[in-house]
């Protein structure tokens, strides 16, 4: 593996929503070529050493808490990991101190996860570290979108003139946002869809009026569906819902909106069918979809740790840190 050809300007990762289409690119091909480095019998290489990743969790993760520490480990950083419930926040610190207290101690990178939308761009002002941003609130989730995209590329060959469904609780979704900036960007048709309750009024507009006409909003499961190249099925967000009924009740949900062995013959025979995790089984999408031939939901985890690696390599090595591997 050698360094890479252009360099990367971005000196965060808040958002896909401030990312061109040849940074979106670039990441996707920088994130295939760390790929390797996992099916290798030692998964480690130097480029790395020396830096320090602070893993800052203040929300619940298990795959992308997990392949941010993987992803430093395997690049030789040290990964210091902080949860909500085993960090000062527990005592009341704020958001303002535990990033200050973080900086003092010279990391090179912070990732973080944060129930408040914004929670990122807040850090990346008040440290020297670069900031990526692992989920902030209903707002944005770039690295996942960076592997929904990578993911799909693969199976498809191309993103550019791909019909793209994104189904289910779209209001609370911060990869539903992250995906419809990356895939628009990308030249795919996004088809938004869920129940009127969980869809935002306007969001078509969320990409810009160049990018407007490549969105559409359903609230039929079987217009969203039919034709579909991929079909991504995203999680009820019962944590940001709180206890407001914007549907009523699972059952229903799941007739009109999940996907089944049934449902699942709207989209094209060759529909891959993905799922950002975690899911909830029979809700969403049924066993027999979620685990069936068509399902990449693994391989989306997998390249979440190259995308990953990628991400670190790119924002964790300065100017000093050599790429050998
Ligand atoms: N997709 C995703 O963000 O999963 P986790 O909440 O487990 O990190």
């Amino acid at each position: 593996m050698t360094g890479p050809s252009h360099p990367f300007s971005h000196r965060h990762l808040l958002g896909i929503e401030s990312l061109a289409a040849s940074d979106i690119v670039r990441l996707l091909d920088l994130g295939d070529t760390f790929l390797e480095i996992s099916e290798r019998a030692i998964k480690k290489v130097p480029t790395l050493r020396g830096r320090t990743v602070i893993n800052l969790f203040l929300e619940a993760s298990t795959r992308t808490r997990t392949s941010f520490e993987i992803a430093a480990k395997r690049l030789s950083a040290d990964a210091i990991n902080i949860s909500g419930a085993a960090s000062s926040t527990s005592k009341g610190e704020t958001l303002f101190d535990t990033a200050k207290n973080l900086a003092a101690m010279r990391p090179d990178v912070i990732v973080i996860r944060h129930s408040s939308s914004g929670a990122a761009h807040q850090v990346a002002r008040l440290v020297d570290a670069a900031v990526i941003n692992a989920g902030d609130g209903t707002h944005e989730h770039p690295t996942q979108a960076l592997l929904d995209a990578s993911t799909i590329r693969h199976h498809k060959g191309r993103i550019e003139g791909l019909e793209i469904a994104i189904v289910g609780d779209i209001e609370h979704s911060r990869v539903a946002r992250s995906n419809l900036f990356a895939l628009t960007r990308l030249g795919a048709r996004v088809r938004l869809c869920g129940p009127r309750t969980m869809m935002p009024v306007g969001i078509e507009h969320l990409v810009g009026e160049e990018l407007r006409e490549r969105v559409s909003v359903h609230d039929r499961l079987e217009g969203a569906l039919e034709g579909a190249d991929v079909v991504m099925m995203l999680r009820i967000q019962k944590e940001r819902i709180g206890g407001v009924g914007l549907f009523p009740n699972t059952r229903e949900y799941s007739r009109y909106f999940g996907l089944s062995p049934r449902t699942v013959a709207y989209a094209k025979p060759d529909a891959i069918l993905m799922h950002p995790g975690p899911i909830n089984r029979g809700v969403e999408m049924e066993p027999a979809v979620a685990d069936g031939p068509r399902s990449v939901i693994l391989e989306q985890v997998t390249r979440g740790l190259a995308i990953r690696m990628a991400l670190l390599y790119l924002l964790g090595a300065g100017t000093t840190a050599t790429a050998e591997a």
